[in-house]
């Protein structure tokens, strides 16, 4: 039996920002929202896999797909880029705060500074996009 993929038509032309969308389940999320005929924008600090993925999505996906290179652990870092991935999409609808550094590590090795850069990454960005995109947010919502 042929498979057949459901369409939300509240998707179409949406703006999307994934963060950590350049691998993993990122990636996948990006290319099934972009799919769906979002105008989707994405964040990661890795390069290769993000301009790969830019590049397959390019063939088959309605619009064009916005990567942007953040480090999200820079906080300044992630108000420009938001408002950028706002321009290049036309406003958000949709924020996926998905990226994480999801190491396994032995409780008798963490540092002070492992912690800190674990939290960066893990907590304190989820909520510094999630401040820098809500006024996008709010006004796709009026
Ligand atoms: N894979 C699983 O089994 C699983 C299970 C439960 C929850 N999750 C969660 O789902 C999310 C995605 O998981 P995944 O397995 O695809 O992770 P992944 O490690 O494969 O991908 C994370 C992405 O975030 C990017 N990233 C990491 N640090 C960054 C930084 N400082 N700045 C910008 N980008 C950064 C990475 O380059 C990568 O593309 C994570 O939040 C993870 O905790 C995953």
């Amino acid at each position: 039996m042929p498979m057949t993929q459901a369409h939300f038509h509240d998707l179409k032309d949406a703006g999307v920002l994934v963060t950590g969308g350049g691998s993993g389940i990122g990636a996948s999320l990006v290319e099934a929202f972009a799919m769906q005929g979002a105008k989707v924008a994405f964040i990661d600090i890795a390069e290769e896999p993000s301009l790969a993925l830019v590049r397959r999505l390019s063939a088959t996906a309605p619009h064009p797909v916005h990567f942007f290179k953040t480090d999200l652990s820079d906080i300044p870092a992630i108000g420009r880029t938001v408002e950028a991935a706002a321009s290049a999409t036309g406003g958000l609808k949709v924020l996926v705060n998905n990226a994480a550094w999801d190491d396994r590590h032995d409780i008798d090795t963490v540092t002070e500074a492992y912690w800190d850069a674990n939290q960066a990454v893990n907590l304190k960005q989820m909520f510094f996009t999630i401040q820098a995109a809500l006024p996008h947010l709010r006004k796709a919502k009026d």
